[in-house]
């Protein structure tokens, strides 16, 4: 059915511009033929089919603008207009073009530059606006007088608006553009907008052709030097952009000079990509569906795993990634391991599951590659093998949705990062804006998009930790990545070539993906390094060490259990945590003596000396105060109601161990604390026999402890209480001493 209308499309396009020839036929690409009787036509010049061209045709598409191309394929030879003046080229194309429209008085053209334009109204609107004018011609206008600032005061004086002329955007009858277009001479890299300032500063010419400038965004919206002017707005379906200072709606919107990322910012929204009633629209157009494909034909993909520091929780990195559901006779691995740290780790996964997978390649950290040049190598394994897509994974973004991959494919755009931050923090793996030299700025819409307020696909300047790069654009040597650009980190340098080469990159967050850990001040001089990153991996650490079931504890629809009178017993960590800590303790091993005397203590004295060793020696105090806060204090205040001590102060947290060749038991006695809690480490019966706490006021004993439930009790009143006798095994339980 499509394919049938673009050959009836082409068909008829070569019937009505009989007169040109056939490669200026084939250059109009839009979905409606600027026919003949048509008085409207936009014309705008576009040597290559870049991501901002295929933006500025898909707003074309939407509004249903007539449109012809000039240029496509040719060689640009209008300088390099980014940098410098130039553009002299687009005045020699459209002097051709207007030959075949000049005898038409009531034909109206529009010119716009193409890379960094969008059109956000349909022909009808933009006409009424045009006649509003009264002019034969309308040129955009700015508040800066370029390329000659010294041409500023020959300029009519305005009240209201931006005074000086660009020439990105205009429109105008035919004959009277031809006549501009035809006014002087003009080189290919002679600068455009100068040559178009000289008419419209003459008098006589200006009034002769009826020139005029849109000072107030009429009808064109220049950005330059705007960018406070002007505000989205939505009203239910509809996205568009308001100038505030002059209380008007742009149609036509240009970044001009370096606006062009707040541009990209725009164009996740207008015209039709995302709005407040209907979500993203955008996420649905140019889909690559894997969804009729049978496993053995999905696209191949090189998958580049780096690990460029020790990562904390790499474990369960590894597992969410063997669970990808995607057939791993499709994934070629590209591994560049830069930690010593996980070497062991890495190497018992390639020897588990390398054969899996269609190849692995390894570099290790002894090879001493740097970052940048192992990102490139990537490329290059993607290259080699023929790769259709480059799915870049940093050790530190944690899939936690296992169909990431298949949906990012899918999305099937240049460049797609899954949209991930640090769970609680307004951190990600995307930047909204950049600052002028290149570092992180904020966008209008960061904490939105973060915060999964505003759900879609965005076009951003920079992505990092996990992203896929589109084959295309690896095997174009135009657009092929590269990790090194100066003395830039390898991230930020990659994402700079994308931008220079005008490949757009994208962050969704239209679904979950995962999350990233934090690798800044990872310790890893522990015997369990994961245990010490409560509170800078909080997500992580509660999913491996938090018990399931702690939640229930603050649900005051369930009774807490209490095995004796305001002895309250809770669910609180895993087994892992229990193992873990207990691994830790032995791995230090410095086990107190039992004896009264405890250098440990400020007065030197322990009254009731158990074998302990103290969370300080270990490192933990401080992970182990923020335990007691964030997951003690909330139980306490839910059992002693009305106490509250913010934070919790325990200067005693100890792991102690009962053996009966060591010290078996603990006499009576009552704890110098306000509370105590009492977390039991293992199991009764199968790892030690006898053993329990007594609370001889009530003569009530609990014996049948369970491995990561806490006892929370009275401290130096009521309950005085014994160390019950450890029969056989070993007996570990955790102490504190809450607010002594
Ligand atoms: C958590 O609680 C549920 C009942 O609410 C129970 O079935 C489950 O076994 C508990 N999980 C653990 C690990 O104790
Ligand atoms: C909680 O305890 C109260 C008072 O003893 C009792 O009436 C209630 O049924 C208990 N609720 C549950 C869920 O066990
Ligand atoms: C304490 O409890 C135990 C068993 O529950 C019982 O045998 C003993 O007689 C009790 N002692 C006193 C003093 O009540």
């Amino acid at each position: 059915m499509r394919l049938k209308f673009q050959w009836v499309l082409l068909v008829s396009l070569a019937v009505l511009s009989a007169g040109a020839d056939d490669k200026d036929a084939a250059d109009v690409l839009t979905n409606e033929a600027p026919s003949a009787e048509r008085k409207f036509l936009i014309l705008t010049v576009a040597t290559e089919e870049t991501s901002g061209y295929k933006r500025y045709q898909r707003s074309v598409k939407i509004n249903g603008l007539p449109v012809k191309v000039l240029g496509l394929g040719e060689e640009w030879k209008g300088g390099d207009m980014a940098n410098s003046v130039g553009g002299g080229q687009k005045v020699l194309m459209l002097r051709k073009e207007l030959e075949l429209h000049k005898d038409d008085p009531e034909k109206i053209i529009m010119f716009t530059d193409a890379y960094d334009v969008l059109f956000n109204a349909n022909e009808e609107k933009i006409l009424e606006q045009f006649h509003q004018f009264n002019a034969r011609v309308v040129f955009s206008a700015e508040g800066f007088c370029w390329p000659d600032p010294n041409l500023a005061s020959k300029y009519p004086e305005v009240e209201r608006g931006k005074r000086f002329l660009n020439s990105g955007l205009f429109m105008g009858y035919a004959p009277e553009l031809y006549k501009i277009l035809n006014d002087g001479e003009i080189a290919n890299d002679d600068d455009d907008q100068l040559y178009y300032t000289k008419i419209f500063l003459d008098e006589k010419k200006r009034e002769k052709l009826n020139i005029k400038l849109d000072h107030r965004s009429e009808i064109f919206q220049n950005l330059n030097g705007a960018i406070s002017d002007v505000e989205l707005r939505f009203i239910g379906t509809e996205s568009h952009l308001e100038n505030t200072v002059y209380n008007t709606v742009p149609l036509v919107i240009h970044a001009n000079g370096p606006t062009k990322l707040f541009l990209n910012t725009l164009g996740n929204y207008i015209p039709k990509s995302w709005n407040a009633e209907e979500g993203c629209l955008n996420c649905w157009e140019d889909m690559n569906s894997l969804e009729k494909k049978k496993p053995k034909d999905f696209p191949k993909v090189v998958i580049g795993i780096f690990i460029e520091n020790p990562t904390p929780f790499f474990e369960e990195f590894l597992h969410k990634f063997l669970a990808l559901s995607y057939p791993k006779d499709k994934i070629n691995l590209y591994i560049h391991n830069g930690a010593s740290y996980h070497a062991k780790q890495i190497a018992g996964f390639v020897e588990s599951h390398g054969k899996e997978y269609a190849s692995v390649k390894l570099i290790n950290h002894d090879e001493n590659v740097k970052e940048w040049h192992a990102r490139n190598l990537g490329i290059e394994e993607c290259l080699k093998k023929k790769c259709e897509y480059y799915f870049n994974v940093d050790s530190l973004a944690q899939i936690d949705n296992p169909h990431t991959l298949k949906l990012l494919i899918e999305q099937n755009r240049p460049v797609v990062a899954p949209m991930m931050i640090r769970p609680y923090q307004a951190w990600s793996n995307f930047w909204g804006s950049l600052t002028t030299d290149g570092f992180y700025a904020r966008s209008i819409d960061y904490m939105e998009i973060v915060q999964g307020q505003r759900r879609g696909l965005w076009n951003v300047p920079f992505v990092t930790s996990i992203y896929l790069v589109r084959g295309d654009i690896i095997h174009n040597p135009k657009t092929k990545p590269s990790y090194i650009y100066n003395l830039l980190d390898a991230d930020m340098a990659f994402c700079t070539n994308m931008r220079n080469n005008d490949v757009y990159l994208y962050v969704t967050n239209r679904l979950d993906w995962g999350h990233l850990v934090t690798v800044d001040n990872f310790e890893t001089h522990h015997f369990n390094n994961e245990l010490y990153e409560i509170q800078n991996n909080r997500w992580d650490w509660e999913k491996r060490y938090l018990h399931v079931n702690y939640s229930q504890n603050l649900d005051t629809n369930l009774n807490v259990t209490m095995p004796c009178p305001d002895v309250f017993w809770f669910p609180m960590v895993t087994e892992r945590f229990c193992d873990e800590l207990v691994g830790e303790m032995e791995n230090f091993g410095q086990w107190s003596d039992g004896t009264n005397t405890d250098p440990r203590l400020e007065g030197g004295y322990e009254n009731v000396p158990t074998r302990d060793i103290h969370m300080r020696q270990v490192g933990m105090d401080h992970q182990w105060l923020a335990f007691l806060r964030d997951y003690v204090r909330p139980l306490q205040e839910r059992v002693f109601l009305g106490y509250q001590h913010y934070p919790p102060r325990s200067t005693m947290n100890f792991v102690v161990r009962y053996r009966p060749d060591e010290q078996p038991f603990l006499k009576p006695h009552h704890d110098s604390s306000t509370y105590t809690i009492n977390l039991a480490l293992n199991r009764p019966k199968i790892d030690y026999e006898g053993g329990g706490c007594r609370f001889l006021r009530y003569n009530c004993s609990v014996q049948d402890t369970r491995k990561g439930w806490m006892l929370m009790h009275p401290g130096r009143l009521t309950h005085y209480h014994e160390g019950l006798y450890v029969t056989k095994g070993t007996r570990y339980i955790m102490i504190s001493f809450v607010d002594p």
